[in-house]
């Protein structure tokens, strides 16, 4: 299984690593068997499996649904869940019951908190607890609404030398990686030199340690245009289409069910593929 430790070795040992979020169980068993090192349960879950605008809806209860199920997909994978907004900024003491349910009930090995500032303090207490911290700095989704969008940080000096110092601090405080999200690379790249612990990109460029990108944009499973920092691997939203397509007309014209999808009356039993899905026996 990897653990913390693996990633601080990957990064030691100059090797460039995957994460990705995952959200329901079939998913993470997918890939967790393709070898991807990080699941996050991202709160990203909002938007992409819920349809909220933003990641601020999102309750910890819903986490926990979607982290148990992952959980019970992955074997090997580290698995981090996403800490949503105010499941941890009201009180250190929120923050650790919390990061708590997610390692308990949620079968998490860390929890990933965004910010600097306040956030390093309870990265410290949660860290001395023994509760891994992955943190996660640059475009926030959290603080959508003090960002005015969701738009590029660190595009200033004196917001760079922030981001540079948090960084530092996290690293300081016990963090065993940090997200860096939507920051010029430069930036990335200097905030990856900087510290030990392994930094994780998305649209924050080629030098950070590990890149991370959203299950369901790295497939192509969404509607509309893909962000600058995405790579497409897959079309699935255009190949469900065609497939819900040619299903209907099948069915309409009476193509579907073929003698192959039937089941006999003449006393011989059909033959039973071992693997074939039976739903509701
Ligand atoms: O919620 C999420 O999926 C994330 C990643 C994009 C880093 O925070």
């Amino acid at each position: 299984m990897t653990t913390v430790l693996d990633v601080q070795r990957f990064k030691d040992e100059g090797r460039h690593f995957a994460m990705l979020t995952a959200y329901d169980f079939l998913s993470a068993r997918i890939l967790d068997e393709a070898g991807i090192p990080i699941l996050l349960v991202g709160d990203s879950l909002g938007m992409v499996m819920l349809g909220y605008s933003t990641t601020l809806p999102v309750t910890l209860d819903e986490m926990l649904h979607h982290a148990k199920a992952v959980s019970r997909g992955a074997r090997q994978a580290l698995l981090v869940g996403d800490m949503p907004f105010m499941s941890y900024q009201a009180s250190v003491e929120d923050a650790i019951r919390s990061a708590g349910r997610f390692m308990q009930e949620g079968g998490m090995h860390g929890v990933k908190l965004e910010g600097g500032g306040p956030v390093i303090e309870i990265t410290r207490r949660l860290t001395e607890v023994g509760i891994p911290v992955m943190g996660h700095l640059g475009l926030t989704p959290q603080f959508v609404h003090q960002m005015g969008g969701f738009k590029v940080q660190g595009k200033t000096e004196g917001q760079a030398a922030r981001i540079l110092k948090d960084a530092k601090a996290l690293e300081q405080a016990g963090a065993f990686s940090l997200v860096l999200e939507g920051v010029p690379s430069k930036v990335a790249a200097t905030i990856t030199r900087e510290l030990h612990i392994p930094t994780i990109g998305i649209g924050a460029g080629p030098a950070t340690d590990g890149q991370v990108l959203v299950f369901h944009d790295m497939l192509g499973l969404t509607t509309g245009k893909a962000p600058k920092f995405v790579k497409r691997y897959a079309s699935l939203a255009d190949e469900i289409t065609r497939a819900a397509t040619a299903y209907a007309e099948d069915v309409r014209s009476g193509e579907f069910p073929g003698p192959e999808h039937e089941y006999t009356t003449n006393g011989s039993t059909p033959a039973r593929d071992p693997n074939e899905v039976r739903y509701g026996s």
